[in-house]
């Protein structure tokens, strides 16, 4: 049974969310993104991560328009442009037409950030074909078809030295689960596996186009959807044996990581994956000396 979340605890335990002001260092100033699963959780973060460091964004969203709407509302706040798009990522049409969409705003498409993903969580036993297949084409599929219609952009355009040192970069939204196994999740770790190699090969094939794929791989990120890991004292003191850093992370950290693995800065970063996650691949279990 799920646990009803704690308001009292809730409210002692986390900071109310503020959002942070425009930032004046526009690293990305020029740059044209698209971020799939924009409209809540982490990829609004980091849609606006990117939008405050001076990148224009397509918000992709699959339902929910008004949330994707708000997100954009406060790119534009910020100065950069931003526009709303619905499209099933894992559905090879509408991802072509996504990108079409945002060659035809923008001119072109300099980062993609493949955050898009789902859970279908079942005992292995009770998985269902259905239950596999769908959070295989989200979570691989998808990031394979928006990587794929990225690429062709990249290489179609080459580099332009004002904008960017590369000619282009895609960020896959991974997770620890890129390599810590999870019972009763079997299907999602699967499809994050997946992504750990196809990023990684994508990476080695494209890199001498001046392309860099890397992933992030979130560990436990307070977002509406994990609640019940976190709206408890009892679940996040659970949570965080778990956690070597001893709390859970937000949003806005992997936003940041994102600008900077858009950003010029981390030109020499490919192939890679930069896990924020306060330590939870470190086998915690072993932290007291095992
Ligand atoms: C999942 C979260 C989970 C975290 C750590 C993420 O990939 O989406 O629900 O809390 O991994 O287990």
């Amino acid at each position: 049974m799920t646990p009803v979340p704690d308001q009292d605890f809730i409210k002692q335990t986390f900071p109310e969310p503020v959002m942070p002001a425009c930032s004046i260092v526009k690293t990305l100033r020029g740059q044209k993104a698209i971020v799939t699963g924009a409209s809540s959780g982490i990829g609004k973060a980091i849609a606006i991560a990117l939008g405050h460091a001076g990148a224009d964004v397509l918000v992709n969203y699959v339902s929910g328009p008004d949330d994707a709407e708000a997100v954009a509302a406060e790119i534009r706040r910020c100065g950069a442009q931003a526009i709303i798009h619905r499209a099933d990522v894992s559905k090879e049409d509408e991802v072509a037409a996504m990108f079409a969409r945002a060659r035809e705003a923008f001119g072109t498409v300099d980062i993609l950030v493949n955050n898009a993903g789902i859970q279908k969580d079942a005992p292995f036993d009770q998985l269902s074909l259905v239950q596999w297949q769908r959070v295989l084409d989200v979570n691989l599929t998808g990031q394979f078809l928006c990587a794929r219609e990225a690429v062709r952009e990249f290489k179609r355009r080459g580099v332009r030295k004002e904008i960017s040192c590369a000619a282009g970069k895609i960020i896959c939204v991974s997770s620890v689960h890129e390599v810590i196994p999870w019972a009763g999740h079997v299907n999602y770790a699967a499809s994050k596996g997946g992504v750990m190699l196809m990023m990684k090969s994508i990476a080695q094939e494209v890199a001498p186009w001046r392309i860099r794929v890397n992933s992030i791989g979130p560990g436990a990120i307070r977002t509406p959807i994990n609640t019940e890991a976190w709206g408890t004292r009892e679940a996040y003191d659970g949570l965080l044996k778990l956690i070597p850093y001893k709390r859970i992370g937000e949003a806005e950290e992997i936003g940041r990581a994102a600008v900077w693995l858009a950003s010029d800065d981390s030109d020499y970063i490919n192939g890679t994956t930069l896990f924020v996650d306060g330590g939870m691949t470190l086998y915690p279990g072993f932290e007291t000396g095992g």
